[in-house]
């Protein structure tokens, strides 16, 4: 049988070295021995955004880009997003396996007590501007979570872990409503725990003065799957700074913070209110063609379309846009629909787009639900970063745990000036201009 092994041959100095190769991947560490002399630190890989870099060892989610593959514990996504529910996945997401009926109960029980937050996370959420982004309050109140539960910052203990998961998996959706109803200057409305997951979050969003809100079933149903589907997706942006933060022994709300901060971008969880902002601007079906023009000259790009991961049809998008038309059924179509439909059509058509494999991600239809369902465009990422809550809580208990994990310190290549010495500001050279500078751009 032949070896799992790598040889490498070093021109520079004529050495062989033989490396091990463990499940597809050679250990970075071994190729330090590939030196030229003694005093020679060995050899380093270059990754810049981790193109081709395994940062740890998983067993939460599994994706084959090429195959539109996404799997959550094992089990495909389409199948959860058919006959799971949110908690249910959730479950499934933090503690490896499916509950039985009396695990899934307790599971909802403990979740739903710690839907509440402490008044002064509310009075802190007042100060902010009327015009506030709500995921900007996100981050800060999830950030300031970790001074209401000092006992977080003990990490090694299971207890807390579990507590601090709960707790956080419980309150974001309160959270969010609560950005939401800031922004619209309405009443904080409090949770019902006789509601579903999504059903309460619904109710918080959008309870007026009715005594008892009633979610629409199909809105509720609809709301889980989206869930279902946005709960993990291994080590993207967001899942890496929850792990590379919390990789400090930092508590865990300080380090979902700073997922929800990665989130916010428009590269990632912002995607599908920029998506939502560019089919306006598109405007109509007839002025796709022109808009296609214009992102193949590099004007703009086409948001909800492309992935770091995903070479082939990504798996959820299919699922979101199936369910598109249950949720129209309901609330009546979202004229930008047929806006989206012809951009795929083009785009799928289109050499430049078939040449980079770029098809539709999970934002290209999520947010046209979430507008049809009558969420405002910028609490599209929070209604990302609820469900991803569960997988960033998984995947940083699973850091946590990991003894080959230290703190995240990547290595850099260093190309600047070599030394120079100091000049008294009497006699320096007069300041670079903003062209001379090296580093203009700031
Ligand atoms: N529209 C037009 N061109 C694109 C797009 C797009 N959406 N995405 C990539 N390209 C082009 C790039 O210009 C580049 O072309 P080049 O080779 O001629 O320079 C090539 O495709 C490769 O693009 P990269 O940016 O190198 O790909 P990367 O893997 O780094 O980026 C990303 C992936 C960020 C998702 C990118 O495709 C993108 O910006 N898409 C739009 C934003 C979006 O939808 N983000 C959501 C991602 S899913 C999620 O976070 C949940």
């Amino acid at each position: 049988m032949a070896k799992e092994t790598l040889t490498i041959t070093d021109n520079r100095t004529g050495k062989q070295y033989e490396i091990a190769v463990d499940d597809g991947v050679i250990r970075a560490d071994d190729l330090k021995q590939i030196k030229t002399a003694a005093d020679d630190p060995g050899i380093m890989a270059y990754d810049p955004s981790f193109g081709n870099t395994a940062s740890c060892k998983s067993r939460i989610s599994y994706i084959d880009g090429d195959k539109g593959i996404l799997r959550y514990r094992g089990y495909d996504i389409a199948e959860l997003a058919e006959k799971s529910t949110y908690l249910e996945t959730a479950y499934l997401i933090v503690k490896g396996e499916l509950p039985d009926k009396h695990h899934l109960s307790m599971w909802q029980h403990n979740i739903t007590i710690h839907t509440m937050v402490h008044e002064n996370i509310k009075k802190l959420m007042e100060g902010f501007r009327h015009d506030a982004h709500p995921m900007g309050m996100m981050v800060g109140t999830i950030g300031a979570l970790s001074t209401f539960y000092p006992e977080a910052k003990d990490i090694d203990s299971l207890e807390s872990r579990r507590l601090q998961t709960r707790r956080l998996i419980g309150k974001v959706p309160t959270l969010a409503a609560y950005a939401y109803r800031h922004s619209k200057g309405l009443p904080y409305v409090y949770p019902d725990n006789d509601l579903s997951y999504t059903g309460n979050f619904l109710q918080m969003m959008f309870r007026m003065t009715e005594r008892h809100y009633r979610p629409n079933p199909v809105l509720e149903r609809a709301l889980d799957v989206l869930f279902i589907l946005h709960a993990d997706h291994e080590q993207n942006c967001s899942a890496n700074a929850v792990r590379s933060v919390g990789s400090s022994h930092v508590d865990p709300y300080s380090a979902v913070a700073a997922g929800v901060a990665a989130l916010y971008g428009p590269l990632h969880g912002g995607a599908n209110e920029a998506v939502i902002r560019m089919l306006q601007q598109i405007g109509s079906v007839d002025k796709v063609p022109e808009a296609i023009r214009k992102f193949k000259a590099g004007d703009g790009r086409l948001m909800g379309f492309g992935h770091r991961i995903y070479k082939n049809y990504d798996p959820r998008g299919k699922i979101i846009k199936k369910l598109a038309y249950e949720v129209f059924e309901a609330t009546g179509k979202n004229p930008l629909i047929d806006i989206a439909l012809e951009l795929e059509r083009i785009a799928l058509e289109d050499d430049y787009f078939v040449k980079r494999k770029l098809y539709p991600n999970v934002d290209f239809y999520s947010g046209i639900i979430y507008q049809a369902m009558g969420f405002p465009v910028n609490t599209f990422p929070v209604l990302f970063a609820i469900p991803r809550t569960s997988g960033w809580m998984a995947q940083w208990a699973e850091m946590v745990r990991d003894p080959e994990q230290r703190i995240s310190r990547p290595r850099q290549v260093y190309i600047g000036e070599s030394e120079r010495t100091y000049e008294p500001i009497e006699t320096r050279r007069a300041p670079l201009t903003r062209e001379d500078a090296v580093d203009a751009a700031i």
